[in-house]
């Protein structure tokens, strides 16, 4: 039996609805197929967009959606995305795939999307490939309410009223596909683009997040900081991190989707815990520049990143997704939760038929990937206060891929109520939990759980093969509660206390 403790007295931040962000890019069919279908496709759409995918995605309370990348936020030109859309530019998408980019999704149908699913927008500039005329033109026409050149145009073009603009990247990923520059370089660019990033709404800032490291790469955030970090308030509100769990680390042959062993498993489960090393160590080197923490750690792309599914083009970065990424899933945002002193935005790569999606989609079908099913757990803890917990945990694993099987986070609501998440990766193991509570005891509580094999996952055959159900085995007593969290199993609790 594992001990866990929970002191709800003790707070330790406010969870950002934003920790369970999404991503999406012009990258394979996240946006053309799986967001938008356009207004004249069979499949139902309102305005273009997807029905039945903006009704999942507003089942799991997506908080914001990343747009248009990725790499692919360097090459974009956003004018080539406005207007009639027959005069659209038609292009090679040379990032992505080699396909045509018919730019029919551009800036109003992104504000769309966002207006339909009720998110936040995060849009990424282009500072590897495009101007600061070009980028301070862009927050100009989707922000400002006055009379001026890109007002007018937006007004023009059918769109009255400014969009808010939440969060606004300056470049993606400037240390490779953004222009491979040195961390000095972008830090001075940094410095410039960002200083036309206006704030014409005064009530709601624009969140500003400059470009951080790859992984483990430290000495990128110590230089960009020391380059950027001598001005005041405003000039960076976030600095961003990406970190790809790729099976061994191999990027020439990640392994399949589906189709991997108890060795490839648990190595995937130890790769995707070094989250919490990253967050600390980069933490560590923004405590130095940031002591209060103004400055949140936005890690605008996260999840697992396998070999294409056989017979799709490489570009397109299709995968199946198995209970094995719904363990990634519930030990990453475990591992925000307890870092929300310093995380304020994490987005999953990518929404939709991308890498790690949320949802698969095939003609007009569609299903909700186990990924999906954790993201559905875990929203209890949008909004909350962290509370103060710990679990023992114990080593398992092969001879060669050793981890530790237990992770959590357990919030407080504003009506009291306590939201606990707990993942099992043990294969073989299920684990019962005494949890203690500090000064306080259970008064009622109930549960879901999600667990299957390792790699089963839903098709568009059998899309309920993987889905959650209750949790049966789970007690309340003397103040105590104890439950069990299955092998490969992730578990969401409610509890009221006395
Ligand atoms: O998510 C796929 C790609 O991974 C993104 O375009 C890029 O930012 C990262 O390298």
């Amino acid at each position: 039996m594992a001990k866990m403790y929970v002191n709800p007295g003790m707070k330790k931040g406010h969870i950002n609805p934003e920790l369970q962000g999404h991503f999406s890019e012009h990258l394979g069919r996240c946006i053309y197929g799986g967001l938008y279908v356009g207004e004249n496709s069979d499949i139902p759409n309102t305005n273009g967009m997807r029905n039945d995918v903006v009704e999942a995605l507003k089942e799991i309370q997506i908080p914001v959606l990343r747009w248009p990348g990725g790499c692919f936020a360097d090459e974009y030109h956003w004018r080539d995305g406005i207007g009639p859309k027959e005069k659209r530019k038609k292009m090679i998408n040379t990032h992505w795939g080699g396909v045509v980019e018919d730019n029919s999704f551009g800036t109003h149908e992104f504000m769309e999307l966002c207006r339909q699913l009720g998110c936040k927008a995060y849009v990424n500039g282009n500072v590897g490939s495009g101007t600061v005329q070009e980028m301070s033109e862009w927050v100009e026409y989707m922000t400002f309410e006055g009379v001026s050149p890109m007002a007018d145009l937006r007004k023009e073009n059918g769109h009255e009223a400014p969009w808010e603009v939440a969060y606004f990247g300056v470049g993606n990923e400037n240390w490779g596909c953004g222009g491979n520059m040195r961390p000095e370089y972008y830090g001075d660019l940094y410095r410039r683009y960002q200083t036309y990033v206006r704030n014409y709404n005064g009530d709601k800032p624009i969140y500003k997040i400059c470009c951080g490291a790859n992984a483990d790469d430290y000495e990128w955030t110590e230089r960009v900081l020391a380059t950027t970090f001598d001005h005041g308030n405003g000039f960076m509100n976030g600095l961003s991190l990406h970190y790809y769990t790729v099976p061994f680390g191999n990027w020439a042959d990640k392994g399949a989707a589906t189709r991997f062993d108890e060795e490839a498993y648990y190595n995937t489960m130890a790769g995707t815990m070094k989250m919490d090393t990253l967050i600390r160590r980069h933490g560590a080197i923004m405590d130095k520049y940031d002591p209060d923490k103004k400055i949140g750690m936005i890690v605008d792309e996260w999840g697992t990143w396998y070999n294409v599914e056989e017979g799709t083009n490489p570009g397109f970065l299709y995968q199946q997704n198995t209970m094995r990424d719904a363990m990634v899933a519930g030990i990453n945002l475990n591992i925000f939760n307890k870092h929300c002193d310093r995380v304020k935005m994490a987005n999953i790569a990518q929404t939709v038929n991308v890498l790690q999606s949320v949802l698969l989609t095939e003609g007009d079908k569609m299903v909700k990937t186990p990924t999906w099913h954790v993201f559905n757990l875990y929203k209890h803890h949008q909004g909350n206060d962290l509370v103060e917990s710990s679990i023992d945990s114990t080593v398992i694993g092969t001879e060669e891929n050793k981890v530790l099987n237990l992770t959590e986070s357990v919030s407080m609501d504003g009506d009291g109520k306590l939201h606990i998440t707990v993942t099992n990766v043990a294969l073989d193991q299920a684990e019962t939990v005494n949890c203690i509570l500090m000064d306080a005891s259970v008064k009622s509580a109930k549960g879901m759980v999600l667990t299957d094999k390792m790699d089963a996952h839903n098709t568009f055959e059998a899309p309920n093969a993987v889905e959650t159900k209750e949790l049966t085995d789970i007690q309340w007593k003397d103040g105590q509660l104890t439950f069990t969290v299955p092998p490969c199993g992730v578990v969401y609790i409610e509890a009221e206390m006395e």
